[in-house]
């Protein structure tokens, strides 16, 4: 089982009895950069959810979207998230919808800690820049109007995390340093 992660640390590392901390927040709010550096700094192993589907698949999120549609994608969330219950004390940072699907929440929180990353969506998509390119749902149109959206639909389910930090206003080491002590406060 420990196999099949490809993580930042060793998954034989992660410890069963402490909580994971997980990175919610829009496409563009850094989750992903966040992560890397808080497990960093804590010498804890850090799970990128997207690149480990990728991994998986052997395909990009837009391939994998483009041929089996969002549903499929869900369900690879879900199940990756049903392997990490049986670990703990990660450093988690699932795509941006992940948060909306309580079920799956469900799965790691209770004991897991969750931490918002609220960035506008303005500022969300300029911190994508060209990486917009690589996230399915905002490959449309009008790609603010449909981060709104997205916002909308998720306000809920962001701000019900443990904690909420006002990642817009700080740069990302600030950040860094907040979410780990959020982290050594948890344990
Ligand atoms: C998604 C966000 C993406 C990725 C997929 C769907 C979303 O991850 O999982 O494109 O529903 O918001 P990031 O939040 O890392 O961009």
């Amino acid at each position: 089982m420990t196999a099949t992660f490809r993580t930042s640390n060793p998954v034989s590392a992660a410890d069963s009895r402490r909580p994971h901390l997980i990175l919610v927040g829009l496409p563009g709010a850094g989750k992903s950069t966040v992560g890397r550096g808080v497990a960093e700094r804590l010498a804890r192993t850090f799970l990128d959810f997207d690149l480990e589907i990728e991994r998986r698949q052997g395909k990009t999120i837009a391939e994998i979207f483009g041929e089996k549609g969002e549903g499929h994608f869900r369900e690879l969330e879900r199940a990756l998230t049903e392997e990490l219950r049986l670990m703990g004390n990660m450093i988690l940072a699932p795509g941006g919808g992940w948060a909306s699907n309580a079920d799956v929440v469900g799965m790691l929180r209770p004991p897991a800690r969750l931490i918002y990353l609220r960035v506008k969506p303005e500022t969300a998509l300029q911190r994508l820049g060209s990486e917009r390119s690589t996230r399915p749902l905002l490959m449309r149109p009008d790609p603010l109007g449909e981060i709104r959206r997205l916002l909308d639909a998720r306000k809920k389910a962001y701000e019900s995390a443990d904690h909420v930090i006002e990642a817009e206003l700080l740069d990302v080491e600030e950040v860094i340093k907040r979410v780990s002590s959020l982290a050594l406060g948890a344990r």
